[in-house]
């Protein structure tokens, strides 16, 4: 009696699980089914050529997209996860609504075609985490409708490379780094928001496009911010004081070289730059009767470059023998003058490249650069230094391999 109980109980045991199996891959089937729909849609909407035959085996007639070309599905429920045409060349105007019809799909990159379009979208939800169409054919505004806002699980946003001229794009607190470079963004709209909106923001790269004006905005809202370059524009005026005053202390890259500012460095005040690593306010027209004495707090500072402005002060090297992980000075074409100061020496140990070409500076280079162990490169050039420095100093740099004394 207990034996057949047991037997019809392993019976109905076996049944059972073989129907959750059919119940499983019937279900399996139809969401690569619908896999295969959404992604058949992208291309009728926004492909309208494929020069290279990338998505050649692309059919609605497969049962399942996972061995699509560029489609990368998921081991355990086959769905779509990411989807990646870079350098596919296909040329058309970009309908992400299609792609936010497969609900797996965090991965987008489309790096290296020619997709247009402004990224706008019907759709309300978004489980983006990184898009990727960086060097496309972007042209038009961002729009605000594009509404990354729904895209509540975006981290990054890279569309590089592309011609867009400005926008209104809004985005949300998951972003960590957004980068706008190589565009032709002119209107200010979009660095306003995004210096006002930049909570989380890691990395925001606005590098040559065609901002002008004077920069009004602080960083005080960006209190993440790690990178921010801001390099070949347009922007002039003076940097505003608490520009560096009120940046997050989270702050390593800064690069405002490139641009038209003017103003003296004088009047900087660096407030907690503790993280502060990478300072380039090259190629620019500030001028500088002195370094302001706060950019000592910066101590973790490695590069130091404001080369090519209207620098005339003689080297604070008290200052910056402060500057004890500076591996890097470029105070090259200014109209700087004096000596060489004997203090500079003082940060020899790692410094790698000084570059003081292109000055007034007169005398020689002070004999404590003789500790200079770790210089690579020491470009002294075009001033009217005098004495016999080269045969005495110099000739017993160890590591020096580029001298343009
Ligand atoms: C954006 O894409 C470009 C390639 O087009 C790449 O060089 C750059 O590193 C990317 N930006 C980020 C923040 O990853
Ligand atoms: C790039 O986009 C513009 C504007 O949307 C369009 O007129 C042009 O044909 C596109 N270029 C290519 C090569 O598809
Ligand atoms: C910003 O973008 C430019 C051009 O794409 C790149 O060369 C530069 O390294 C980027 N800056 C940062 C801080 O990543
Ligand atoms: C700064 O503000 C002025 C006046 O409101 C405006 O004309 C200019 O475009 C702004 N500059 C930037 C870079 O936003
Ligand atoms: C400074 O950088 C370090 C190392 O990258 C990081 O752990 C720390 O959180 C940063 N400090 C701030 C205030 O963001
Ligand atoms: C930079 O500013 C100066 C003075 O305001 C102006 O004469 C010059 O044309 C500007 N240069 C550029 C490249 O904008
Ligand atoms: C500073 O910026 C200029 C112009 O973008 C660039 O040529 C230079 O390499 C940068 N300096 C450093 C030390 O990165």
């Amino acid at each position: 009696m207990e034996s057949i109980c047991y037997l019809t109980f392993l019976v109905k045991l076996v049944v059972c699980s073989f129907c959750f199996m059919v119940l499983g891959s019937d279900a399996r089937q139809l969401s690569s089914q619908n896999d295969v729909a959404a992604l058949m849609a992208f291309k009728k909407s926004s492909v309208d050529a494929d020069p290279n035959g990338f998505l050649n085996d692309w059919s609605s007639s497969s049962s399942s997209p996972c061995s699509w070309k560029g489609v990368f599905c998921a081991l355990n429920d086959g769905r779509v996860t990411r989807l990646d045409l870079a350098n596919a060349g296909v040329i058309g105007r970009l309908h992400l609504s299609d792609l936010m019809a497969l609900p797996s799909l965090t991965q987008l990159h489309l790096h290296g075609n020619l997709f247009s379009g402004d990224l706008s979208s019907t759709t309300r939800f978004c489980r983006f985490e990184t898009i990727d169409l960086s060097a496309n054919n972007l042209s038009e505004p961002l729009a605000a409708q594009s509404s990354l806002l729904s895209c509540n699980r975006l981290v990054s946003l890279n569309v590089s490379r592309n011609s867009i001229p400005g926008g209104s794009l809004k985005f949300g607190p998951s972003l960590l780094q957004l980068d706008l470079s190589r565009n032709r963004i002119s209107d200010s709209t979009l660095l306003t928001y995004t210096l006002s909106n930049c909570q989380n923001l890691n990395l925001l790269n606005f590098s040559d496009n065609k901002l002008t004006g004077k920069l009004n905005d602080t960083l005080s809202s960006c209190k993440n911010l790690w990178d921010l370059d801001l390099s070949y524009n347009q922007l002039s005026g003076e940097i505003p004081a608490s520009f560096v005053m009120d940046s997050p202390a989270s702050l390593r890259v800064v690069d405002l070289s490139h641009n038209n500012f003017t103003g003296d460095v004088l009047s900087l005040e660096f407030g907690n730059c503790r993280n502060l690593s990478v300072l380039n306010l090259s190629h620019n027209s500030l001028s500088g009767t002195g370094f302001p004495a706060s950019l000592a707090n910066c101590q973790l500072l490695e590069t130091l470059d404001i080369g090519r402005n209207a620098l005339s002060f003689r080297i604070p090297g008290v200052l910056l023998g402060k500057l004890k992980n500076l591996r890097r000075l470029y105070l090259d074409h200014n109209h700087l003058s004096g000596e060489i100061p004997p203090e500079l020496g003082h940060i020899c140990g790692t410094l790698e490249v000084l570059d003081l070409s292109g000055n007034q500076f007169v005398g020689g280079l002070p004999s404590t650069f003789a500790l200079c162990s770790s210089l690579l490169s020491l470009n002294l050039g075009n001033n009217q230094l005098s004495g016999d420095f080269l045969s005495t100093v110099v000739s017993s740099l160890p590591s020096l391999r580029e001298n343009t004394s």
